[in-house]
């Protein structure tokens, strides 16, 4: 969703703040705008659309120069994605210095305070609920920013990570959280604030976080204010709580390289976390089997082994492609650790007053860890009673953080919006979750082992599926006119049928649905016509020969049969038009392998209508608001 980047320190800002909101376009967004401080006055640019407008805009207009700014992508929540709603957003103080604030989350009470702020004189023009914020800083200016800030958070409810700076102070800026993440990397002569790491790495790996309800003002400036073109700098930071209380926080080392978040020889990100799933794989799965004493390691989850023993019931959630490896997560614990588990959308979850029995278990499914429906129905579960497990890819973001223990993926920073290295990486993880619960429990020695040889083959198994691309693209080429598509499967499939539909539609705007294949008789065949794409999951296993008969449904009706097989299976050939194969694996690892030829896809069904893969209409990367 939106992105924030600010900077403060010796070199020229503008072109540091186009490289980073450049670095988190993937996260989606709709418009852009940044503000710099030159001459004691704040100068602002704002365009629609891409980075490179707002870009363009900024060197016709002769350029920005200033060693301050703070810049933003938005995706719009408040009012549509129009230049005026774009941050930043502009106060004027009494003292009449001017305020600017770029935020991502959402102010709930703004109506309130904007009627409080109206009354005072301040003249709004934006349809933002941020714009109320800027305001309110500036209302409550009294020539110190840090202190504005702290009591105007303190006015506010919702969700925020902002970045603040007033033409007062040229050489401070001040940031705070509470809900959106928000990561602070300290240069050596300079602060550069962003909402995700990938635009703070190429700087510095130096980095503070801060937790909810915390600020940091940072300052940096010429040691000789008389000379401060050249001579050395003086930086410094301190952290608060918005009540003023002094806080410490510690400096980590950002764990993230460069290379994993730039493209190298691919024409798109999503193409890229495709392809290097092998490696990925081999990263997740590193450390974790145990072939000679044939068990899972899962380091995290030690200290909880004996309530993971005694868990009753597991109540796994997520949204998106998130929420599909839940569903897979769903069959594993039931199937290997035998224990009820049901997995719900958070943002449903949340609102329907569940009942948490004791010994229930609340795994949050997430790549980003920051999606505000996952942390909120984390949230009232554990209010509730429920123990909470994070299946997480970002390492210490707040679902991580907030939950009682985890495993994380550890499959590299995703940056193609639409997600397919983390659902492998989830559906990796959900399933040495249900062997390492399985095999304390029932499970012999010699299932285990045979999960645990599969696994260890993972990475070839999705290296042989991946040579298929080019046969997969020739497939979709003679179906990608095509407007409506239907993806079935069963059992373990059946998740992986709904996570081949989100993932076509997407990126590829193709409606397509995604459903059990035995559902489908009960009203969607009515859809079925002459050429119609439909995908079948119809790998080998306990339920092969109703996904045959369900084929038949289709091809009686005209359907075009693209069935995912297993290698050596030669009675679908009679059946299918064309066949895309998996390797033999058990069934309840299926999913790990079915699901990569649907990345492919609809990878190619989007390049093939020629939309923009890694900036997909209308989505956000991760989806901080509820
Ligand atoms: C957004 C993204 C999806 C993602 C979902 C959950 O909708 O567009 O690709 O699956 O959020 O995100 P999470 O970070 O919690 O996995």
């Amino acid at each position: 969703m939106c992105g924030i980047v600010a900077y403060v320190g010796n070199k020229n800002v503008a072109p540091l703040l186009f490289e980073g909101l450049k670095r988190l376009e993937y996260r989606g967004y709709d418009s852009a705008g940044l503000a710099i401080v030159s001459e004691e006055k704040i100068k602002i640019a704002r365009a629609t659309g891409r980075v490179s407008v707002l870009e363009s805009k900024v060197a016709a207009a002769g350029g920005f120069e200033s060693h301050i700014g703070i810049a933003h992508t938005r995706w719009a929540t408040h009012g549509p994605p129009t230049e005026a709603n774009a941050h930043p957003h502009t106060g004027k103080t009494k003292s009449g210095h001017t305020i600017a604030v770029v935020h991502n989350g959402i102010i709930e009470n703004y109506v309130t305070l904007t009627k409080y702020l109206t009354e005072r004189g301040h003249v709004f023009t934006s349809q933002t609920d941020t714009e109320v914020l800027a305001k309110l800083v500036a209302e409550l200016y009294e020539g110190d920013l840090e202190k504005a800030v702290q009591s105007a958070l303190r006015e506010v409810t919702g969700a925020y990570a902002i970045a603040v700076m007033c033409d007062k102070e040229p050489h401070t800026l001040v940031c705070a959280r509470k809900g959106s993440p928000l990561i602070i990397g300290i240069g050596e002569d300079s602060y550069v604030v962003a909402s995700d790491p990938s635009a703070v790495v190429a700087h510095t790996t130096q980095v503070i976080t801060l937790d909810d309800y915390q600020v940091a003002r940072l300052c940096a400036g010429p040691k000789d204010r008389k000379s401060p073109g050249g001579g050395p700098w003086a930086v410094e930071f301190r952290t608060t709580t918005i009540d003023n209380v002094r806080v410490t926080r510690e400096v980590e080392e950002l764990e993230l390289d460069l290379q994993q978040i730039e493209l190298g020889k691919y024409p798109h990100f999503m193409l890229k976390e495709i392809m290097e799933q092998p490696e990925s794989l081999r990263n997740c799965l590193r450390g974790r089997i145990d072939q000679r004493e044939c068990r899972v390691v899962l380091g995290g989850l030690t200290p909880l082994v004996r309530d993971l023993m005694r868990a009753k019931r597991f109540i796994l959630t997520g949204q998106g492609t998130a929420f599909h490896a839940g569903r897979i997560g769903e069959y594993l614990l039931e199937d290997l650790a035998k224990i009820p588990a049901r997995c719900e959308y958070a943002s449903e979850f949340r609102y329907r007053n569940p009942i948490i029995e004791e010994g229930s278990i609340i795994i949050g499914v997430s790549q980003s860890g920051e999606t505000a429906d996952t942390l909120a129905a984390m949230r009232e579960a554990k209010e509730r009673g429920a123990m909470a497990l994070g299946v997480v890819n970002a390492v210490g973001s707040t679902i991580s953080r907030e939950t009682d223990a985890g495993v994380y993926l550890h499959v590299g920073p995703e940056i193609g919006v639409a997600s397919t290295k983390a659902f492998v990486g989830q559906v990796a993880v959900l399933t040495l979750l249900a062997l390492y619960i399985g095999k304390r429990r029932f499970l012999s020695d010699e299932t285990v082992r045979t999960y645990l040889n599969d696994l260890e083959k993972l990475p070839e198994h999705v290296a042989k599926v991946l040579e298929q691309s080019d046969h997969i693209r020739a497939c979709v080429e003679r179906h990608v006119h095509r407007d409506n598509w239907l993806f079935l499967g069963r059992g373990y499939n059946y998740p992986v049928a709904l996570e081949g539909a989100l993932k076509l539609k997407e990126i590829s705007y193709i409606h397509a649905e995604g459903m059990p294949a035995a559902e489908m008789k009960h009203g969607p065949i009515a859809l079925i016509d002459e050429g119609m794409p439909v995908v079948f999951i119809a790998t080998q296993g306990s339920q092969y020969d109703k996904v045959i008969s369900n084929i038949e449904e289709v091809r009686a009706r005209g359907g075009k049969i693209i069935a995912v097989a297993t290698e050596g299976d030669t009675r679908i050939e009679k059946y299918a038009d064309s066949i895309f194969r998996v390797p033999n694996v058990p069934e309840a690892m299926q999913p790990l392998v079915s699901v990569i030829p649907l990345q492919l896809v609809a990878y190619h069904a989007a390049v093939l209508r020629g939309h923009d893969v890694d900036k997909p209409r209308n989505l956000a990367k991760s989806v901080t608001v509820e």
